[in-house]
């Protein structure tokens, strides 16, 4: 049977890069909300000599999100997921945030875990921007809701989210509250599912090129100076990273955060440091 690697956010970025380091033996299934993105990341892919397919889908959804799991089944057996949908604070409002980066995962996590079987890895995309946050702003009782009550989930995060001040800064503070939950929560179902044979990783990529991190350069700039090389990331690095994180001859990589910053995040905790 084919084995099926499913992107979300898979029409542009780093998602795009990730199915480029795909071994060809894969069908590629790109997702996304834009169909004209995807069409023409597929046009891509074929001319690279892959098998690819595309669908849309809304990943803050869950009704979407399991017609994404039930076409990528129809293609052959899902053995990849890389969850690469998000949206950026210039992107969206702090609630839209949350419901597709931290809600979308949940989503993703728990429709795709369902049909996968053992061998099968998924890998979240979440953010260098997870470790800025302040300890007293992290509550895992608060994050844990996201398995039971959703809507208080969303609603308590966005209360938080608004303690920061100008409508760019609430929705910065909702996406590093949405990346840091992705983080724990791709670190829960690495224990919840590895026993089925199914990892659970989570990746976190620090300023990287792409058409969301040139539009947040201006305020996440200072990033740059903090990393190892002084430069942003290349948008085919993250993807190489992410592909060689879902290799399974990674198989023992688990219910771990892969920083993959260029050091920033170390960089600028040195720096504080030295304050
Ligand atoms: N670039 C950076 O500096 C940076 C840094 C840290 C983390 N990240 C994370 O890396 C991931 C990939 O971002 P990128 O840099 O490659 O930017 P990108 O090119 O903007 O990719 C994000 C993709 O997500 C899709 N998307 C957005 N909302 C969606 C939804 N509700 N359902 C399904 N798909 C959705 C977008 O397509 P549509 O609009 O067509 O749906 C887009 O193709 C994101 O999760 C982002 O938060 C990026």
């Amino acid at each position: 049977m084919a084995k099926v690697c499913v992107i979300t956010g898979g029409g542009s970025g780093m998602g795009l890069e990730a199915a480029k380091f795909m071994p060809k033996d894969r069908i590629i299934l790109l997702s996304g909300r834009t169909e004209s993105k995807l069409q023409k990341a597929v046009a891509e892919l074929a001319a690279l000599g892959f098998e690819a397919y595309e669908k849309t889908c809304d990943t803050s959804n869950r009704e979407s999100v399991k017609a994404l799991a039930a076409y990528a089944v129809s293609l052959g057996k899902v053995t990849t997921v890389i969850n690469s949908a998000g949206l950026s604070p210039a992107m969206a409002d702090p609630e839209t945030i949350v419901r597709v980066n931290a809600l979308g995962t949940v989503y993703m996590n728990e429709e795709f875990s369902k049909i996968m079987k053992k061998g099968g890895v998924i890998v979240d995309v979440a953010s260098n921007s997870a470790y800025v946050l302040p300890k007293f702003l992290i509550n895992k009782k608060l994050y844990a809701l996201a398995d039971h009550d959703e809507e208080k989930f969303v609603k308590k995060i966005v209360k938080k989210a608004k303690l920061a001040k100008g409508d760019y800064q609430r929705s910065g503070f909702a996406y590093a509250l949405s990346k840091n939950f992705v983080v724990w929560y791709a670190k829960k179902c690495a224990f919840e599912y590895g026993p089925k044979g199914i990892r659970v990783v989570s990746l976190s990529p620090g300023l990287i090129a792409t058409d969301m991190g040139n539009l947040e350069a201006k305020d996440g700039g200072m990033l740059i100076g903090f990393s190892a090389e002084e430069r942003m990331g290349k948008p085919e690095e993250l993807g190489y990273a992410l592909a060689t994180v879902a290799d399974e001859r990674n198989g023992y990589l688990a219910g771990v955060d892969v920083l993959c910053d260029g050091g920033s995040t170390n960089g600028m905790r040195e720096f504080k440091k030295k304050k």
